[in-house]
C-alpha cells in the first residue's frame, strides 16, 4: 500500500516537541522544579497532539501523547520477577531501630572480619502505596509489573505507561545502562484521592476506602484507559538489576537514577549514626501531615552498597533495610448518631457522629460512611465503638467495628425514605440513594448554586457557601439562572451585605456572564462532568447547541467518553427543565465563548485540508470517507495537484496516486486516514 510521504518539517517538529514536552516532565517530576506554566505546557502538549493526528505514520509508542492507554486487555498476565522483590521487616519503637543498628554491625563484624568503620544510613519516605518493578532496554520502558508474592507479579506495562511521571524513555544524553530493573512505589496523592473519590461516589460507585487502594485498584485494571484517568505517581527508590556497574553508595545510586530521568524519593536524608536516623524520624512525623502524599514511616537502608551485599537477605526480606513505621492513625470511639448529608447531584451519604476523638494530633467528630452498602457491610450502628482512621487531611473513616462483648446494640440503620432536608422521595440505584427533589431540595440546589460559583466553573467572586444558603433559604434564588436576575438592592437584604460588597458581587455576576464552554459546561454540575470532561466536550463540539444536539452515539464516538458519560450527558440535556434554566440563562445575558482556536481545529480538525480519494476502500465507500472528511472541516477534490494535502489510497490506485508520489504529496492508506479522522 502506499507508503506515506511526510513533510519533513512536521517530523523535525514533532521530535522537537516531544523532547521539550520529555524535558518539562523531567523538570517537574524528578527535579520538582518546573520552568514553565501549566498552561504552557497544555500548549506545547497541544501543539504536538494536533501536529500528530496530522501526521499519524509519525506518532510513535513512546511520544508523550501515547499516554492515554490502550485496547483493554483480557487478564493481567503473570510475568516472573527478574530478581525476587523481598518486603520489609517493620518496627515502630526506637528501641527497635536501635537493635537493628547493633545487629548490622554485629553481622557486618561477621561477614567482613573486622569492626565495620561508622554504618551510616540513607532514610527515606516509605511510600504508601504499591510497588512496582520497572525495566529499561536500551533507555526504554519495556515492562513493568506490580509484585504480587515476590517472585511473580501482574504484567501491568501498558497501564504504566499512562503514568506521567514515569518516562517512557531514559535521559540519552546521561549513557543509562543498556539494562536496568528498577523498583519503585506507584501511589495517589491526597488531593487528587479525595477529587478521584468525589467523582466515583457521584458516579454511583463505591469510594476507596484511602489512596493506597485507589492507586493499587487504578493499577491493576484490565482497561488502561481507567488507569490514564486516575491520577497515579511513581517514585523510585532501588535498584534490582543492570548492566554495568552501579555506585557504591545507595545515595549515588538514587542520584544516578534521577540522572537517568527517574523520579527519586525528594526527602531523603544520609544519616551518619542510627541516632540521627531516630531524630528524622522524629522529625519527619509531624510533617506527614503536610506532605502531599501519604507515608506511613521511613525506609531505613544501610548506605554502603557493598555491605548490604554482605549482610544479604532473609527468605522475604533484606538484612540491610528496615521500615521504621509511625504510629498508626487510628482510634477507638463511639458512634453518637448517624445522620444523612445530600449532596449536589442529590446522593445521600450516611454520616456518623462520634464523640470527640484525638487522632494524630487532630479532633475528629464526624466520619463518612460513604453509601448504605458500607454501613450494612460493617454493621456499623448507633451506640457502637469503632476503629477511626486518617490519612492526611481526608475526611475521616469508620475502619472497622469493635465488638463490646454482652453490649446491646441499637437496630441496623436504614436509608430513610424521604430525603431529610425537603422531603421528596428518595430514588435506589444499586448502593446508592439519591433524592429525587432536584432544584426543589434546597441542599441540592445550594450544592449546585456552589458548584456553578466555584473557581473551576464561572468563577463567581464573593457568592460563597454562606451567600448561597441565605440566597436559597428567602427564596430568591430557585435555579441557577435566577443569579443574573439578581439586583443589588435584593443583595443588600442579605446579611453581611454593604453597599460596596454588593456592588462588588453584582460586579462579579455580570463578568461571569462571558463564560468559555468549558467551564459552563462544568459548572452545569452534569453527573460525570468534571473539568477534563468539560474541556474533552468544548473542544470536540465547539458549541453549546452542538453538544445540547449530540445523540449518545455521537458521544460514545469522542475519544474519553464512555457509555456511562454520554448517557449522563442525554439524560441531562433530554431534560426539559434543565433545556430552560439554559435557554433563561442565555436570554438573561450569558454569553458563551467557543473555546480557544484549537477546540475548533478539533471539532473542524481537518479544516482547509483537500483529501482525493482513490481506490477501493475496505471500511466504507469513498463516498462516505469523503463525507466524512467533510464533516471535520476537510474539502474532497477529484483531481491532485500540489496544494492537495492527502491522497486516501485504498485498493488498485489508479494513476492519482503516481501523480501524488511525483508531487511529494502525503499518501495515507485507508487505516492512517482513519486515525486521522478518529484521533481527538
Ligand atoms: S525499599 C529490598 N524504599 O514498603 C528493599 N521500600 O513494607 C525494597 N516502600 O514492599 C524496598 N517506600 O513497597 C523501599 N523508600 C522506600 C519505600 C519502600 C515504600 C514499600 C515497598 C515495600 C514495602 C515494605
Amino acid at each position: 500500500m502506499g507508503k506515506s510521504t511526510t513533510a519533513p518539517d512536521a517530523q523535525k517538529r514533532i521530535e522537537q516537541l516531544r523532547t521539550e514536552i520529555r524535558r518539562h516532565d523531567y523538570l517537574y517530576y524528578v527535579k520538582d522544579r518546573p520552568e514553565i506554566s501549566d498552561a504552557e505546557y497544555d500548549r506545547l502538549f497541544r501543539d504536538l497532539s494536533n501536529l500528530e493526528a496530522a501526521y499519524p505514520e509519525l506518532v510513535t509508542p513512546d511520544s508523550p501523547t501515547q499516554r492515554v492507554g490502550a485496547p483493554p486487555l483480557e487478564e493481567l498476565k503473570k510475568v516472573r520477577h527478574e530478581k525476587p522483590m523481598l518486603s520489609l521487616d517493620s518496627v515502630t519503637d526506637q528501641e527497635d531501630v536501635l537493635a537493628f543498628d547493633k545487629r548490622v554491625r554485629r553481622e557486618l563484624a561477621k561477614e567482613l572480619g573486622r569492626e565495620p568503620d561508622d554504618i551510616q544510613y540513607t532514610v527515606e519516605p516509605k511510600y504508601d502505596g504499591l510497588s512496582v518493578e520497572l525495566v529499561y532496554e536500551r533507555g526504554l520502558f519495556v515492562r513493568g509489573a506490580t509484585r504480587g508474592d515476590g517472585i511473580t507479579g501482574e504484567d501491568v506495562t501498558v497501564n504504566l505507561r499512562t503514568l506521567r511521571s514515569l518516562p517512557l524513555q531514559l535521559q540519552t544524553d546521561a549513557d543509562p545502562p543498556a539494562h536496568l530493573v528498577v523498583r519503585g512505589e506507584v501511589y495517589m496523592r491526597l488531593d487528587d484521592f479525595q477529587a478521584l473519590n468525589r467523582r466515583i461516589t457521584e458516579r454511583g460507585e463505591e469510594a476507596f476506602a484511602n489512596p493506597r487502594n485507589a492507586a493499587s485498584g487504578s493499577l491493576r485494571q484490565l482497561d488502561s484507559k481507567i488507569t490514564a484517568e486516575r491520577p497515579l505517581v511513581v517514585t523510585c527508590y532501588e535498584t534490582m538489576a543492570q548492566s554495568g556497574s552501579l555506585p557504591l553508595a545507595h545515595w549515588d545510586e538514587l542520584e544516578a537514577l534521577a540522572r537517568w530521568g527517574l523520579p527519586v524519593p525528594f526527602q531523603r536524608r544520609l544519616c551518619r549514626t542510627i541516632e540521627d536516623v531516630v531524630a528524622f524520624h522524629r522529625e519527619i512525623e509531624p510533617e506527614r501531615d503536610r506532605l502531599p502524599f501519604e507515608i506511613d514511616g521511613i525506609v531505613v537502608k544501610v548506605a554502603r552498597r557493598d555491605w548490604q551485599v554482605a549482610l544479604g537477605e532473609k527468605s522475604r526480606s533484606p538484612r540491610w533495610a528496615i521500615a521504621y513505621k509511625f504510629t498508626p492513625r487510628k482510634e477507638i470511639t463511639q458512634v453518637q448518631d448517624i445522620v444523612v448529608s445530600v449532596g449536589r447531584t442529590g446522593t445521600l451519604t450516611p454520616l456518623a457522629l462520634l464523640k470527640p476523638v484525638e487522632v494524630g494530633g487532630v479532633t475528629i467528630s464526624r466520619a463518612t460512611l460513604h453509601n448504605a452498602d458500607e454501613v450494612a457491610r460493617k454493621d456499623i450502628r448507633v451506640g457502637d465503638t469503632v476503629k477511626v482512621e486518617r490519612a492526611g487531611d481526608v475526611i475521616p473513616a469508620i475502619s472497622e467495628r469493635v465488638p463490646v462483648p454482652d453490649e446491646e446494640r441499637e437496630p441496623p440503620f436504614t436509608m430513610p425514605d424521604a430525603c431529610p432536608v425537603c422531603g421528596s422521595a428518595v430514588a435506589r440505584e444499586g448502593a446508592y440513594y439519591y433524592c429525587s427533589g432536584q432544584a426543589a431540595c434546597p441542599a441540592q440546589l445550594k450544592g449546585a448554586l456552589e458548584h456553578f460559583a466555584s473557581k473551576q466553573a464561572l468563577n463567581i467572586d464573593g457568592l460563597g457557601r454562606k451567600t448561597v444558603a441565605q440566597l436559597v433559604e428567602r427564596g430568591l434564588v430557585k435555579d441557577l439562572a435566577d443569579l443574573y436576575a439578581l439586583t443589588k438592592e435584593q443583595i443588600l437584604t442579605l446579611e453581611g451585605f454593604a453597599d460596596r460588597s454588593a456592588s462588588l458581587l453584582t460586579d462579579a455576576v455580570e463578568k461571569s456572564k462571558q463564560a468559555s464552554l468549558e467551564r459552563f459546561l462544568m459548572g452545569l454540575g452534569i453527573r460525570q462532568v468534571g473539568q477534563h470532561i468539560a474541556r474533552v466536550l468544548a473542544r470536540r463540539f465547539g458549541t453549546l447547541e452542538a453538544i445540547m444536539q449530540a445523540d449518545r452515539e455521537t458521544f460514545e464516538r469522542v475519544h474519553e467518553i464512555g457509555p456511562e458519560i454520554a448517557s449522563s450527558l442525554v439524560s441531562y440535556f433530554g431534560e426539559a427543565r434543565n433545556r430552560l434554566v439554559i435557554q433563561r440563562l442565555l436570554q438573561l445575558g450569558l454569553r458563551i465563548e467557543a473555546p480557544a482556536e484549537q477546540g475548533h481545529r478539533t471539532a473542524r480538525r481537518l479544516e482547509g485540508k483537500t483529501f482525493v480519494f482513490t481506490g477501493g476502500l475496505e471500511r466504507c465507500s469513498r463516498d462516505e470517507a469523503k463525507r466524512l472528511a467533510e464533516v471535520l472541516g476537510g474539502r474532497a477534490v477529484s483531481s491532485v495537484s500540489k496544494r492537495t494535502d492527502y491522497v486516501v489510497a485504498g485498493k488498485d490506485p489508479g494513476s492519482k496516486l503516481d501523480e501524488a508520489k511525483r508531487l511529494g504529496v502525503t499518501v495515507l492508506t485507508e487505516e492512517e486516514f482513519r486515525k486521522l479522522i478518529e484521533a481527538t
